[in-house]
């Protein structure tokens, strides 16, 4: 039975609302900016392309489907932040309520989801970086500008550009550079801006008659085109890790979470609109910056050189956010005794878990350099997908184990609506590739090996008190 061994989720709970800690100190609109911050990269900057050719002009629908996947997963993650308001998102979650085994897969899980979306993000922003250094007249070379593969007739060896990032935003969170809630809050409305120009300026070059055929893939390319487009909602999560310094948990994370999602689906489905309006979709075959594109294909170079700067900007928060959440869950599970302690060192002078810091950093760096964004993107969609099924299942359990705690936010119509959240995230799973289930079996199976040669006998749950 060691292997469902639980946290004491009562001493969780009081721990968190005992005065000291952290200060509380942010309010609604702080998180649904912090949301918008996490949300708002590479899906709707660069996936939107693959997206379209896959659905066509139907791309608007699969923005949709996958939103309702979300949201639906979103009441859930609200029900538990806000009767859980713990840091440490869905693995601290599910070790008090799920057991220890359950938990180590979700943190396992989460280490390559956040991992491979910093390297996803990075690769989006290289296709920027670029575009945006055209347009001054410099190129990298084509050996160095992308993944070995990535671009069809490009003969390429590495994406440096992207490797560079990385290893850049590792020095600054190592060294304790975190962006503040205002550099955050400034980023967010330099990126908000941006998509409102994108659609001020393109709708004036919309052509109805791109729209027609609407689906010409059908249902199954509007559904293949979701499992990918889905990456453009992840992130908020992200405001779930910011729990303890809350003011009103209770009241705040759900108004955070929920509305930073609808916000940014009211927005992607405007911009998928009048993307597939402006350009007829065959043309985004082998384009890594399709937003620009458009604008630039309809003459607005001047315009398409500043959704280039925004979007950059935009990533490099995106980036940020989830290599410091990514530093933050293995902080957790080693300081749970789960992976080593030399991983929640932290460093005397900075403050920060330095060494797991650029481990990830270097480890995703790499991976940036050599993997083409559209494998990273689907591996992270299935990683985040079963994180979502997991949280879903999770609310109905606590609810049946639990029925006694004080629940500020409860998800409505528990259990059709976790239900239907596990639902959908299981059929945009079944859209992903065959490659994508087979890397994804493969690191859970290696996943079990880990916990049963290592981190079993060294959790601290061993001779702890446990619930
Ligand atoms: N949703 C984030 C992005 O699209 C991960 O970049």
């Amino acid at each position: 039975m060691s292997l469902f061994r639980t946290k004491n989720l009562d001493n969780m709970v009081a721990a968190s609302r005992t005065p000291g800690g952290l200060k509380k100190v942010l309010g609604p609109t702080d998180l649904i900016l912090m949301g918008i911050g996490a949300i708002v990269g590479t899906g709707i900057f660069v996936l939107t392309g693959t997206g379209a050719l896959t659905a066509g002009p139907a791309l608007t629908v699969s923005f949709i489907v996958a939103a309702i996947a979300c949201g639906f997963a979103a009441m859930c993650y609200a029900e538990f932040a806000s009767t859980v308001p713990i840091a440490g998102s869905i693995y601290t979650y599910s070790y008090v309520v799920l057991g220890e085994l359950v938990a180590w897969m979700i943190g396992w899980d989460l280490l390559l989801e956040y991992g491979l979306a910093t390297s996803a993000v990075a690769v989006g922003w290289s296709g920027y970086f670029q575009s945006l250094l055209s347009g001054f007249g410099i190129t990298i070379p084509e050996i160095l500008s992308a993944a070995p593969g990535a671009v069809p007739g490009v003969h390429s060896v590495m994406n440096l550009p992207a490797l560079v990032i990385m290893l850049v935003l590792t020095a600054m969170l190592s060294y304790g550079v975190r962006e503040s809630a205002r550099v955050n809050n400034v980023m967010v409305v330099i990126k908000m801006i941006v998509v409102l120009l994108f659609i001020a300026v393109g709708v004036k070059h919309v052509t109805p008659a791109n729209w027609h055929p609407f689906a010409p893939f059908g249902g199954t390319g509007i559904m293949s085109a979701a499992a990918v487009v889905f990456f453009a909602f992840i992130g908020f999560d992200a405001v779930t890790s910011a729990a303890e310094e809350v003011k009103r948990p209770e009241r705040d994370l759900p108004i955070g979470i929920i509305g930073s999602l609808t916000i940014c689906t009211i927005l992607y489905v405007i911009v998928a609109a009048i993307m597939t309006g402006i350009v007829p979709f065959q043309m985004f075959k082998g384009i890594d910056h399709p937003v620009s594109l458009a604008l630039q294909h309809a003459g607005e170079n001047w315009f398409a050189g500043w959704i280039d700067l925004g979007a950059i900007l935009g990533m490099t928060t995106v980036i940020l956010v989830m290599a410091y959440g990514q530093t933050r869950i293995i902080y957790a599970m080693s300081r749970d005794g789960l992976l080593p302690a030399k991983l929640s060192t932290v460093h005397p002078k900075f403050g920060t878990p330095f060494f797991a810091t650029w481990v990830v950093g270097i480890l995703f760096g790499l991976i940036a350099a050599f993997v083409p964004l559209n494998v990273l993107a689907e591996l992270v969609n299935i990683g985040t997908l079963a994180a979502f099924c997991l949280v879903s299942v999770a609310v109905i359990v606590l609810r049946k184990k639990r029925p006694d705690l004080k629940r500020a936010f409860r998800c409505p119509g528990v259990p059709i609506v976790p239900g239907i959240a596990v639902v959908f995230c299981l059929a945009l799973m079944s859209f992903l590739s065959a490659i994508t289930w087979v890397a994804f079996l493969i690191w859970l199976v290696l996943g079990l090996l880990v916990y049963f040669g290592y981190a079993r006998s060294r959790s601290l749950l061993n001779g702890a008190t446990q619930s």
